[in-house]
Parts: structure tokens; C-alpha cells; sequence
């Protein structure tokens, strides 16, 4: 094993997009930031020194932090922010890890720009589950603003309100040839006819949810979540923001240039949504430079099936080790609110629904990130920052609520707190997850760090246990899932990585508004099962 150590510098630079000059967040002044490289096993020593004046954090997606939860880096949980000129050095192993995943700024809406991928190579001499590509390829699919997203995120927060979608989106950085200025902003691959290539896609975007396609060409899926799957061959995917994806792609068409095309995926029943697209090249050696590319085919930006059918094909390629019992259960609603507008000043702060205020909540609770970092607090017994009472079940359970779109257990009123599930070491633990609402289901993006999680079954409508279908057999093995709009997802995993470990929506606009909660899982008894002391160098709040 090897240690791979890499400088990490939060700058800003100034860019040009879509005829306009501003200056974004990065990391060594690069957009999208650095790749790490490094293989499975390996040991990895990443310095971040802040030379912003804002707040910094970077989160390792997907990397499970086994025994590291210093390092996960989401502000507030693991770790305060690294402030305006400070340093704080990450370092962990990718204990049996290998594959696609990215890092990202974890505080406020820095993701919007501070973000890079995470390629994990297996083992000298063992090769991939498939054959050898000719070339491989980081597809990053992102989000792009002409606002400053910080003030942004402060603005749609105190509005009340929803958020305006991104101005562009964007493939490896580049928005593509159909937006202004942007003609020669654009991603391009070359490819030599009859070569396989290999795409390791990422949604690092911020609030949106993406199909993705290449015109003419199958797409053949082979790694999800950096995890194995069996080879699957569809014509488009789809990636929630925090989802990764291996494909396997072959330039067996005629000699051409063919749109490589992002677009969105938006179930929320009651938002109209305009489709805009990103699009990069997949371009043949001896295609003619300047000719127009053919367009890829996407599916309307509300086409649940297309994304039910990519979910289906999802099925782990090595044996998994399903936890056939379990020790604890939590069901968890997922959902956006509207909460009751406080404001005395009407117009001011109740732009959502019924003059009320967004909010969004698991269980009814809708996560404040406390003012120290969770994990100090309960590392350090600091009272007062957090509570053990996070509900198994909602607050309250309203089987039909006026107005709801589906008659879920409801959260008309959720209310504010920090608080956690407490979890046994090793207990086999069984996560329900049931979208819901009071104006809008939506398709969320859940994440949980620390862990990768068995997708045992999903669906539409509520959960019934009496006719849930679980996959025991070969379900994938993921560290993100789509919750179903308006359906349910049951995830199992085994408590056996100590510490304090967020979940939440990918979606930034709903973490925001408070779609998170915290597992703490205890200590187990060996050195091997016990969270280590704090680095010396722990940013303080
Ligand atoms: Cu990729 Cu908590 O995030």
C-alpha cells in the first residue's frame, strides 16, 4: 500500500462563462479541482489550506472513513469549518475500496464550484470485472451560476422561497455549444473507431438530478457507487447529485460527432420545468471538426420510468452479504414542508406555498447543524448541541392530509432540532425511507456517510411490509439513493464504523432546508472498533 499526499490550496480564480466574468471558489485555482488518484488500500494525505475568506470543508464522497471519522469533513458534524487561512490535513485509507468517487466542499453551497474527482484503481495486477478499456474518461456533471452561490443560498433561505435554477449546467466545467458565448466551451472526447471507453460519471451539480446520454451509442454500466454491478446496457442514466457511475462505452457507429448530453430529471409533480441541457463530444477520429453533432436523446425531465429502469438494472456483481435479520429498524419520512409563516412582515419571508416558508425534514424534524461539530460534542460529552431522541417513526402520523399529492405519513409542521439516532456497534440496522410532502414529492437523493447500504427493495405509493419485494440476493451496494417519488426505499448496513455520520438529501437546497439527520454509532470493544482521538490540528468553530 501507498500513501498518496496531495495539496490542496481554496483559492479563488476569476472565470469566463456565458459572457460574463466573476470569481469562484476552487481548489489550486483549477475547475473542476484535481483528480486524486490512488489505488484500493491505499493511505491518503490531503493538506487544505484556506486562502479564501470563507469557510471551507471537504468531504471524501463515498469513501467510508473506516475508523476516520475525523477526516469525512461535513461542516458541523465531523469537524467545524476551516476558516479564512487556516490548515487542516485530512488523512485515511480506502480500506477495500476502489472506484469512482469525488470529493467536495461540505459547508454552505461551496459544492458549486469546489469539487474533483476521486479515481481508485484496484490492486497492482488485478484487473477490472470486464475488459480492459482502450481509455478512460471523468465525466463530472455539474451545476453553474452567474450569482454568487453563497449569497445565493442566503437569499433563497431568508426569502422563504424555492430556488432559481442554475444558469447553466455544465459537463467537466464547459456548459456546451447551445448556451451564449459558449461555443468553444465544451467538453470533447476523441475516440478511435471499434475502441471501448470507459466513463467514470459523477453528479457533483447542486440541486438537480440528471439523465445522461450519448447519441447513438449504448451505455453499459458496470460500477455504481463505486461498487461492482453487473454489466448493464441501457441508452440513458440517471445520477442524483452524490451518484457515481462506471460505463462502458464502444465507438461502433459510423464515423461522426455525437453529442454526449446531460439534462434534468425534476419529479416534483407541481414545478413546470423548462428542459436545458449540457452537451459535450464524443468525437471520432476522422469526423469532420466542424460539423454539427448528432443530438442525443434525453427523456422529458419528469419521465419516472426511464429512471425506475436504470434502478432495475442495478444488481451487485460479487456475492453481498445481505443482513438476512435485523436489529434495528427506523422508518424515515423524507419531505418537503411548509411551515406556517412566522414573519410579521407578510410578502417578506413567506415566499413558498401558501404563504408559508420551505422547509424539508426527515420524520418530521428538520436538522439544525448545531454550532461546534456533533462529533466534538459527543466525543468530548459537551452538552447541549445535540439530543439522542431522533423519532423511529414520524412525529406525527396523518394517513390523509387535504392537498398532499400522496397520502403518505405527512409532516405538515416539522419542527427544528439536532437530533440523533443512537446505534449499537455491529447492530444490523434497516433504514425505510418513505418520500413525502405537504405540496411536493420528489425523487431525494439520500446520502449517508461512513457506510455503503444494501438497496434492498423499493417502490410508489407508501411502504406495505406485507407486499414489499426485497432483493436479498444481488442488491447493489450503494452510499446514495433515490428515493422514489413519491415510493419508498429500504436500505440495510452494519453498524460497524464508530462515529458520527451524517445523512441527508444530495440536493442542496433541501439540506438547507433541513432534510438530514445523525447517526452516531457507538464504540465497539477492540482497538479495531474504536474511534481514535481528534487530529491536533481539528479546525475550531
Ligand atoms: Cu457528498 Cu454529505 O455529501
Amino acid at each position: 500500500r501507498s500513501t498518496r499526499i496531495y495539496d490542496f490550496k481554496v483559492q479563488t480564480m476569476t472565470v469566463t462563462k456565458l459572457c460574463n466574468t466573476k470569481e469562484i471558489v476552487t481548489i489550486n485555482k483549477m475547475f473542476p479541482g484535481p483528480v486524486v488518484y490512488a489505488q484500493e488500500n491505499d493511505r491518503i494525505i490531503v493538506k487544505v489550506t484556506n486562502e479564501t475568506p470563507f469557510n471551507a470543508t471537504i468531504h471524501w464522497h463515498g469513501v467510508r472513513q473506516k475508523l476516520s471519522c475525523w477526516f469525512d469533513g461535513p461542516s458541523y458534524i465531523t469537524q467545524c469549518p476551516i476558516q479564512a487561512g487556516q490548515t487542516f490535513t485530512y488523512e485515511f485509507t480506502l480500506v477495500k475500496q476502489k472506484g469512482t468517487f469525488f470529493w467536495h466542499a461540505h459547508v454552505s453551497w461551496l459544492r458549486a464550484t469546489v469539487y474533483g474527482a476521486i479515481v481508485v484503481y484496484p490492486k497492482t495486477g488485478v484487473p477490472y470485472p470486464f475488459k480492459h478499456p482502450f481509455e478512460e474518461h471523468i465525466v463530472i456533471l455539474g451545476e453553474y451560476w452567474l450569482r454568487d452561490v453563497l449569497q445565493l443560498e442566503r437569499q433563497v433561505l431568508a426569502s422563504g422561497g424555492g430556488s432559481p435554477p442554475a444558469d447553466a449546467f455544465t459537463i467537466n466545467g464547459h456548459p456546451g455549444p447551445d448556451y451564449n458565448c459558449s461555443s468553444n466551451d465544451v467538453y470533447k472526447i476523441d475516440v478511435v473507431p471499434g475502441k471501448t471507453y470507459l466513463l467514470r460519471l459523477i453528479n457533483a451539480g447542486l440541486n438537480m438530478e440528471n439523465f445522461f446520454a450519448i447519441a447513438n451509442h449504448k451505455l453499459t454500466i458496470v460500477e455504481a457507487d463505486a461498487e461492482y454491478t453487473k454489466p448493464f446496457t441501457t441508452d440513458r442514466v440517471m445520477l442524483g447529485p452524490g451518484q457515481t457511475m462506471n460505463v462502458l462505452v464502444t465507438a461502433d457507429q459510423p464515423i461522426g460527432k455525437y453529442s454526449m448530453a446531460m439534462g434534468p430529471y425534476m419529479s416534483a409533480q407541481n414545478v413546470a420545468f423548462q428542459n436545458i441541457s449540457a452537451i459535450a463530444y464524443f468525437q471520432y477520429l476522422g469526423a469532420v471538426p466542424n460539423s454539427v453533432s448528432l443530438p442525443a436523446e434525453l427523456p422529458s425531465f419528469n419521465d419516472n420510468l426511464a429512471v425506475k429502469t436504470v434502478m432495475d438494472g442495478l444488481r451487485s456483481l460479487n456475492p453481498v452479504n445481505v443482513p438476512k435479520e435485523i436489529d434495528t429498524s427506523l422508518f424515515v419520512t423524507v419531505g418537503l414542508n411548509v411551515n406556517k409563516c412566522q414573519s410579521k412582515i407578510p410578502q417578506q419571508n413567506c415566499q413558498g406555498p401558501n404563504n408559508g416558508t420551505f422547509a424539508a425534514s426527515m420524520n418530521n424534524i428538520s436538522f439544525v447543524k448545531p454550532t461546534i461539530s456533533v462529533l466534538e460534542a459527543y466525543y468530548k460529552k459537551i452538552g447541549g448541541h445535540f439530543t439522542e431522541d431522533f423519532p423511529d417513526a414520524p412525529l406525527k402520523f396523518y394517513d390523509f392530509v387535504n392537498g398532499a399529492p400522496n397520502n403518505a405519513p405527512n409532516n405538515t409542521q416539522a419542527i427544528n432540532g439536532t437530533r440523533t439516532k443512537v446505534l449499537e456497534f455491529g447492530s444490523r440496522v434497516q433504514l425505510i425511507f418513505q418520500d413525502t410532502g405537504t405540496f411536493s414529492t420528489e425523487n431525494h437523493p439520500i446520502h449517508l456517510h461512513g457506510y455503503s447500504f444494501y438497496v434492498v427493495g423499493y417502490g410508489t405509493g407508501n411502504f406495505n411490509p406485507q407486499t414489499a419485494n426485497f432483493n436479498l440476493i444481488d442488491p447493489p451496494y450503494m452510499n446514495t439513493i433515490g428515493v422514489p417519488v413519491g415510493g419508498w426505499a429500504v436500505i440495510r448496513f452494519v453498524a460497524d464504523n464508530p462515529g458520527v455520520w451524517f445523512m441527508h438529501c444530495h440536493l442542496d437546497i433541501h439540506q438547507s432546508w433541513g432534510l438530514g439527520a445523525v447517526l452516531i454509532v457507538k464504540n465497539g470493544k477492540g482497538e479495531l472498533e474504536t474511534l481514535p482521538h481528534p487530529p491536533a490540528d481539528l479546525p475550531r468553530c
